[in-house]
């Protein structure tokens, strides 16, 4: 699974999204260390704080099927279908990869026709930890 198929599965599933308070969709990829792939969508609530993010959705799949080791996770979001800019995932979202993956786990964007790839450690650097 290169980088293009990974972020081309995180489209497929920001189709999925349930955002009718943001209109912003996102979608995620995540790619397990023996190469199996999560993928999640924005779950938006009424109540908003219920909401869960893209990138949590897939991280909980995986974990929730006993699956806890990571390599990269790609990530699309945007307005009206207009998934063209880059969608760097919140501080919530930084702080669930820092849970489960190295330093050296790959976040995986897209910006325009570029593909960029980040670190959590670029992402995130001084981690807390209990
Ligand atoms: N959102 C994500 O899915 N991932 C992020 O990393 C940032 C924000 C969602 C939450 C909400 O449904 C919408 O984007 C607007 O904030």
């Amino acid at each position: 699974m290169n980088e293009t198929e990974l972020i081309e599965r995180a489209h497929q599933a920001a189709q999925h999204a349930y955002a009718p308070y943001s209109g912003f969709a996102v979608g995620a990829a995540l790619l397990s260390s023996d190469g199996e792939v999560f993928t999640g969508c924005n779950i938006e609530n009424g109540s908003f704080g219920a909401t869960c993010c893209a990138e949590r959705t897939a991280f909980f799949k995986a974990v929730s099927e006993g699956v806890y080791d990571f390599d990269a996770i790609a990530v699309v979001g945007g307005k009206d279908g207009d998934f063209t800019s880059a969608c760097p995932p919140c501080g919530i979202c930084r702080q669930v990869m820092a849970e489960f993956c190295a330093p050296d786990f790959k976040i995986i964007l897209r910006d325009g026709e570029n593909v960029q790839t980040f670190t959590l450690s670029d992402l995130l650097p001084l981690t807390f930890s209990l």
